[in-house]
């Protein structure tokens, strides 16, 4: 059979990407796709197809590096049966690393930092010529406000919006600052718009993304009007009652009243706060830089209780910070007990070069002991997951359906308003992804709640 195709699709390129690290990270593969996209490239989801190969990577562990190291090194193979494909560097490792990358790793043929994706065509042409390209400027306004991103691996229902870039805190741990620059919000009338067009294509929840979303400040330069997270919050959640609003992350020094007393406001702005603690040591908290100490978050802790009774809590949490002693351990244990997270993100801590961590102090805690004290860290979170699942059975709570169960597809799966998976049984006619179900919580594990549909 003679198969016809028409000219323009084979003319048509395509990129494959791959995104690793926060969901900022992921955020902006979609901002790329969209440049790439205006440019003739379609989006592959096989490497082995594609034109131009992606990496959108991560730097905030050695960890996550590596895992790029490893990626490209597969990437090698194809690249030497299609020496005419293109590998390009994306993200938070190729601003770290910049032209060093391409003397490191001689198969890549791009490095672009994450401000600079929209010189991302002229690198494309510039490497298709025959001469590696590299962009790694770091910018004080760069937002992508005018770009509508090109949803990959979309459920269709929920999607993310990037509000802000960069950050200003200089943790002494995190490489951050180093890779994405100076904090900048974006155009509020962007966000809303963008958030309008995603309901007006059917998704039904929105993550507001930022390195640190509430310091989000807008100034508008026509009138001197300014807006904060707490008014861009309202205004998201006024597009529309059945669009959920979920944000992160926040900085516990910087989550104000004003946002806990919207979120109590609107039914539809999820009741769940993602607040990284990373130590309850207050010795170990003032040398991370980190600007709070453990009286300072519980107290923040219990303000989010008092305010928002039902709201979940999670947190992220380092173990084995430079002088971390035992005390130190047994007090971010503690502090993880006294505000009972639902969940956490874990880690061991990993020397990041040109910290402040890295600079002045010796990452002096044994790889043993960091081990042993992340899983005594990881035993009490599950125990504490596993209490907080617990506490809801019985309850009934609103479901946002977003697909199949893992395990059935006689069942479906979706999050109740604090972020927790719930999984129960097709037992109504009708219902799709994107709609909202009544769930009774009756049983659970440690990470779902599991149930069935009430009237
Ligand atoms: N902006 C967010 C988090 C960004 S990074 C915030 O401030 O909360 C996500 C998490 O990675 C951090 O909260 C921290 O727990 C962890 N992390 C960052 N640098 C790290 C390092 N050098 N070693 C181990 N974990 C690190
Ligand atoms: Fe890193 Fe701290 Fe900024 Fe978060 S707030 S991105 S941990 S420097
Ligand atoms: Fe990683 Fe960069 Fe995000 S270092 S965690 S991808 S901001």
């Amino acid at each position: 059979m003679i198969q016809v195709e028409p000219v323009k699709k084979k003319a048509t390129k395509r990129f494959y990407i791959e995104s690793y690290g926060c969901q900022m990270n992921f955020s902006d593969s979609e901002i790329i796709a969209s440049i790439l996209s205006s440019e003739g490239f379609d989006a592959t989801r096989d490497a082995e197809q594609a034109d131009l190969v992606l990496l959108n990577t991560c730097s905030i562990r050695e960890k996550a590096e590596q895992t790029i190291r490893k990626r490209l090194t597969e990437f090698r193979r194809i690249k030497v049966e299609r020496p005419g494909m293109l590998v390009g560097v994306l993200g938070c490792m190729a601003e770290r690393l910049k032209g060093k990358l391409l003397e490191e790793e001689q198969l890549v043929d791009i490095v672009v930092g994450p401000d600079a994706y929209r010189t991302l065509p002229d690198l494309i042409a510039e490497a298709t010529s025959g001469t590696k390209a590299v962009n790694v400027l770091l910018s004080r306004e760069e937002t992508y406000a005018d770009i509508s991103p090109v949803r990959l691996n979309s459920n269709g229902v929920t999607a993310f919006v990037s509000i802000m870039r960069g950050c200003n805190n200089m943790c002494a741990f995190c490489v951050v600052p180093f890779t994405r620059g100076r904090e900048r919000s974006r155009d509020d009338q962007s966000i809303v718009n963008e958030c309008k067009d995603l309901f007006e294509q059917g998704f039904k929840e929105v993550t507001l993304l930022g390195q640190n979303v509430d310091s989000y400040y807008w100034v508008n330069p026509a009138n001197g009007h300014t807006i904060d997270f707490a008014q861009l919050l309202e205004k998201v959640a006024m597009i529309s009652p059945h669009l959920r609003i979920r944000f992160s992350t926040s900085h516990p020094k910087d989550i104000t009243d004003a946002v806990l007393h919207t979120m109590s406001r609107f039914d539809n702005i999820c009741k769940y706060i993602h607040l990284p603690v990373q130590s309850g040591s207050n010795r170990i908290l003032q040398l991370m830089n980190r600007t709070y100490t453990r009286e300072w978050y519980l107290a923040k802790v219990n303000r989010i209780r008092e305010i928002l009774p039902g709201c979940a809590i999670s947190a992220d949490v380092i173990a084995g910070f430079c002088t971390e002693d035992e005390q130190d351990h047994l007090d971010t244990l503690d502090v993880m007990r006294t505000s009972e997270y639902a969940y956490s993100y874990m880690f061991m801590y990993s020397e990041r070069p040109g910290t402040l961590a890295a600079r002045r102090y010796q990452d002096d805690v044994e790889p043993e002991v960091k081990k042993r004290r992340l899983e005594e860290i990881v035993s009490l979170q599950n125990q504490l997951s596993l209490a907080s699942n617990e506490r809801d059975l019985g309850s009934v709570f609103e479901v946002l359906i977003e697909g199949d169960s893992k395990r059935s597809d006689q069942q479906w799966m979706g999050r109740n308003s604090q972020n927790k998976v719930m999984v129960f049984d097709k037992s109504v006619d009708g219902l799709k992804p994107g709609d909202y179900a009544r769930v009774k919580a009756e049983t659970c594990t440690q990470g779902t709640l599991i149930g069935t549909i009430v009237a």
